[in-house]
């Protein structure tokens, strides 16, 4: 079957494209994307009108699949938080068509059989592609690497310890060498455990007043300045994950000014909250690294404005109630994010910090190529991963609708403005909401 996606605003950063154009659809791929693509043109001549399903997108702006190269799908052990199909629904209601999961699973996906699980659990879904992030460490407890090759043999496409740091520096030096050889990245929770623990929120004068043991900023910016040290040193390919302050902006600004190809991601929440948030004591605003101050917030904004941050990133960290109805001090981090995503990053746009276009790019395209996933564009040829979005759609989040089993939503009866209302991957419709 044909799909023919007519008149919507076709925006493809890899291209500079941004154009009324159409879009063919043939067996999984983009057959073709042209101003005027008729029904009956070249690319029709032997078919029947009835293998061609014609989409009217006027109105409606057409982009490279998004791509999340930061959640938690917990599948395998933790399925009472998601699983990967609950994950893939959220993920596609999101606009994604492609996730990046972070093994911090149980088991953690230290080793091939994992890999391979959740590869081939996520090919039997078959709502967006998911591609394992494997562990740093054996269990990521940061004492003995795990086998890279045969990992990246397995499907994984980076390798992290995410939600632990690597204490180690020489671990962390042979990771990152040995990571480098293979091609791939090493994606760097970056927190001086020494400075954060017992921590539940950003150190400052709200967690002195709310009564809460603070994680200072200092804790994120010690490690990643370890980090971009060992990167400058070893030559590796450095990926610094859920940036949160101003001085981590700072420093990975400084290192890319130097030359240095490392990449950082922050989340929705980084650039929408800030530590007031928490005054209610609500523990969906508990996230790791925390939620900090304005004067954060506007820093993160300039990163990613200037480029100093490359992606945004969901960190979709789904959890339980169980999890997250107890006091603030024993709640689990984390903060539900595939469903809020985009509309939250939208807010960058109606704030002229970012284009659309430069939004796609750190949502799709640059995701794709830090990831080195043949994705992120909509060149013919390419595997029809596309996402529909409708910048004037006004809908309010509520908990009991995401499709994610993680109700944890601090934006709960929020109203945004724009939304993905078709989600496309592998020329098969996932999701669709179309007026
Ligand atoms: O808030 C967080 N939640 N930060 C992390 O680094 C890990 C994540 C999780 O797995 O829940």
């Amino acid at each position: 079957m044909k799909l023919l996606l007519k008149g919507g605003r076709v925006i493809d950063p890899s291209q500079d494209l941004d154009a009324k154009m159409d879009i063919l659809i043939a067996h999984g791929k983009i057959l073709e994307v042209g101003r005027k693509i008729h029904k009956h043109g070249a690319n029709f001549r032997k078919q029947t009108e009835t293998d061609i399903t014609v989409i009217n997108l006027g109105g409606m702006v057409v982009v490279p699949g998004l791509i999340d190269m930061h959640t938690h799908l917990r599948e395998p052990g933790f399925e009472y938080r998601e699983t990967i199909r609950t994950g893939s629904e959220a993920a596609s209601f999101g606009g994604f068509t492609s996730v990046a999961c972070m093994p911090n699973t149980m088991p953690a996906n230290d080793n091939r059989s994992v890999t391979e699980y959740i590869v081939r659990k996520a090919a039997a879904c078959n709502i967006v592609n998911v591609y394992p992030i494997a562990s740093i460490t054996m269990g990521s407890e940061g004492n003995v690497m795990t086998e890279f090759r045969d990992l990246r043999d397995a499907g994984a496409v980076a390798f992290s310890d995410d939600g632990k740091p690597v204490n180690n520096s020489a671990l962390m030096r042979r990771a990152l060498e040995y990571a480098s050889s293979l091609g791939l990245p090493i994606i760097s929770h970056c927190e001086d455990l020494s400075l954060s623990a017992g921590g539940s929120m950003n150190e400052g004068f709200v967690s002195t007043e709310l009564g809460l043991q603070g994680i200072p900023a200092i804790a994120e910016e010690a490690f990643i300045a370890r980090d971009i040290i060992i990167a400058e040193y070893t030559g590796a390919l450095l990926h610094i994950a859920h940036v949160s302050t101003a001085g981590a902006v700072r420093l990975i600004r400084t290192a890319k000014e130097r030359g240095l190809k490392i990449t950082a991601e922050t989340a929705p929440h980084y650039f929408t909250l800030t530590e007031d948030a928490l005054r209610e004591y609500d523990t969906c605003t508990k996230v790791n690294p925390p939620l900090r101050t304005a004067e954060d917030v506007k820093a993160i904004k300039e990163g990613l404005k200037d480029g100093t941050i490359d992606a945004i990133a969901s960190d979709h960290a789904p959890h339980a109630p169980t999890d997250k109805e107890v006091e603030f001090e024993y709640a689990a981090f984390g903060i539900t994010g595939l469903e809020t995503s985009l509309s939250l990053s939208l807010r960058l746009v109606e704030e002229s910090i970012l284009t659309l276009n430069q939004l796609i790019l750190k949502m799709s395209t640059i995701p794709a190529r830090i990831l080195n996933l043949p994705k992120g564009n909509l060149r013919a040829g390419a595997d029809a991963d596309i996402t529909v979005l409708d910048l004037n759609k006004k809908w309010t989040v509520d908990r009991a609708m995401l499709r994610s089993k993680g109700k944890n939503t601090p934006f709960h009866q929020w109203t945004l403005k724009g939304k993905p209302v078709l989600t496309i991957m592998g020329g098969g419709i996932k999701y669709q909401e179309l007026p």
